[in-house]
């Protein structure tokens, strides 16, 4: 199955998106994660995507669809996988169209108060792209799958996510209707347990 997490930032596509890869055995595809690695690696793509990431804003579409059709060729993506951050706007939705078919979207609704709260308190493994909440993490600051160091990403800072959310509203909320009109959106309520969420989301994928 080829699957999209459709979602606004810290609605859960990332979380929910590695339980789903690892039950489904398929590959988890994070712009997101690609474009932090080309950054810590200072590739050209990674410096040319810095300043509009540190900023909230969207990576230009033709930069990020470069790197989703070079991805999508690679032999782990044969068997399916999920587009975890990507589409992210209307014409990367219809590039999208031209390289691949696409069976489900599920998009993870949450309010944007609880966004919030979750995105201020996310640590992240940049090696493995591990996902925590410091809640959860009981003091502890290195990455429980392969034990490096967990960070506060650069663009969770308060007032870098106001724009990250202006920016989904205007530019990525317009999807849920492009899918909707496709048969193809899934609608599950993220607010709640992770676990709750993981077997609402792999109960629709499997229907
Ligand atoms: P990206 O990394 O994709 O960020 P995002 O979409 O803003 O999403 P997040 O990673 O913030 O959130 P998430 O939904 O994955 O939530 P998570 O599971 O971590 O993109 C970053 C940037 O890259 C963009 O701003 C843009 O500049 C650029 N970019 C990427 N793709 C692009 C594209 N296609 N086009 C153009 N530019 C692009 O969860 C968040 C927190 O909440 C965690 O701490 C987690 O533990 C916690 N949590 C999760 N679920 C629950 C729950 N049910 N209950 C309580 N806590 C929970």
């Amino acid at each position: 199955m080829n699957i999209i997490f459709l979602g606004p930032p810290g609605a859960g596509k990332g979380t929910q998106a590695q339980r789903i890869c690892a039950a489904l055995n398929i590959p988890q595809i994070s712009t997101g994660d690609m474009l932090r690695r080309a950054i810590a690696d200072q590739t050209p793509t990674g410096l040319k995507a810095k300043a509009y990431m540190d900023a909230g804003g969207l990576v230009p579409d033709d930069v990020i669809i470069d790197i989703v059709k070079e991805r999508l060729q690679a032999p782990d993506c044969a068997g399916g996988y999920i587009l975890d951050g990507f589409p992210r706007t209307v014409p990367q939705a219809e590039a999208l169209e031209g390289i691949a078919t696409i069976d489900k979207v599920v998009e993870l609704d949450v309010a944007d108060e609880k966004l919030i709260q979750r995105i201020s308190g996310r640590r992240v493994c940049l090696k493995c792209g591990a996902t925590y909440h410091v809640s959860l993490l009981n003091g502890a600051t290195t990455c429980a799958n392969c034990g490096e160091p967990l960070i506060q990403r650069e663009d969770d800072k308060a007032e870098t996510v106001l724009n990250r959310l202006k920016s989904y509203h205007s530019k990525t909320a317009p999807l849920v209707d492009f899918y909707q009109a496709r048969g193809k959106l899934v609608k599950i309520d993220g607010a709640g347990d992770m676990d709750a969420i993981f077997a609402a989301i792999l109960k629709e994928l499997q229907a």
